[in-house]
């Protein structure tokens, strides 16, 4: 099984459009490798690819990727896509796979329900564009690849969000993946609330995990001065803390990779006691470009 990360970014990428915090400054001076937006290739034989999640950034992804190149004078070696969540930064590339090439669109009901009430994504022409819907807990075939789906604590996309939000809950509207190929176990999940004990258990066969990066600290923004959202509003658990993902996966063996990293996280400055964090518990960040076989 191969990976390619196509965006380690959070919403916004780095820099972000609007945004003036150290480290989107030091991304706009050449000081950090900039970000794309959320997404990953995961191949079981190099030919076939599926992408799960559609950054707005995926024309560029796509670009910077050879394998992903049309293998003839149309189409493309992309199967499938696989959203986990309704996130802009999930589902907004998909807009730009038009062009009628053949793929197929897989989500939870939920998320298919946003595709479907947003007509712009009838852009993809249904003759073309097949949409599968996914299950929680059963396993699905695709491009060589078993996938597993289940729900994460989580909450609605930012624009579903009512009066009242439930930034932990569980259901069709935050998924994890769980992928299978050639004996090998990656598990992919770009938002989660937080790491109740069922769910390190469950992560606990992972030869590789890619895991939600968003913030450090429960109020990234607020000491980065660029607003006072926290990740716990936003259904991202911290990576620092005692309930942090650091501390609930210390025990995790296999490749562990954050991904789904925002700007203001002060993991990105490479010098950091933040980075050098991560690195003694065997993490790694994610970058664009960086490839894995779990
Ligand atoms: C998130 O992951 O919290 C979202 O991408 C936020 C957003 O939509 O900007
Ligand atoms: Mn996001
Ligand atoms: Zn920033």
């Amino acid at each position: 099984m191969i990976v390619k990360i196509l965006g380690a970014g959070a919403g916004g990428g780095l820099p972000q459009w609007n945004c003036g915090c150290p480290n989107c400054r030091d991304a706009r001076e050449g000081k950090l490798p900039s970000m794309t937006q959320s997404s990953v290739a995961v191949s079981a034989d190099e030919e076939d690819w599926v992408v799960l999640n559609a950054s707005p950034d995926i024309r560029a992804q796509l670009a910077a990727t050879p394998a992903l190149y049309p293998p003839g004078l149309r189409g493309s070696p992309i199967k499938a896509v696989v959203l986990t969540n309704g996130d802009v930064d999930h589902i907004a590339g998909l807009l730009t796979l038009r062009e009628r090439t053949p793929f197929n669109v897989l989500a939870t009901a939920d998320i298919h329900g946003i595709l479907h009430e947003n007509s712009v994504f009838g852009v993809l022409a249904k003759d073309v564009v097949t949409n599968h819907t996914i299950v929680l807990d059963e396993t699905f075939e695709i491009a060589g690849l078993s996938i597993l789906p289940f729900a994460v604590p989580g909450k609605v996309a930012l624009y579903k969000e009512g009066e009242i939000v439930d930034t932990n809950a569980m259901g069709d509207q935050t998924i994890g993946l769980r992928i299978d190929a050639n004996g090998r176990r990656l598990y992919y999940i770009p938002g989660c609330a937080a790491l109740p004990d069922w769910l390190v258990e469950k992560l606990a066969d992972a030869d590789a995990l890619l895991f939600d990066g968003t913030v450090w600290e429960d109020d990234d923004m607020a000491r980065s001065g660029t607003g006072d959202k926290t990740g716990t509003r936003m259904g991202h658990l911290p990576m620092s803390g005692p309930t942090g993902s650091l501390e609930r996966l210390k025990g995790l063996g296999g490749t562990k990779m954050f991904i789904h990293i925002n700007n203001t996280n002060p993991v990105l400055q490479p010098d950091g006691p933040e980075r050098a964090a991560i690195m003694a518990a065997g993490w790694t960040q994610a970058q664009d470009g960086m490839e894995l076989s779990p």
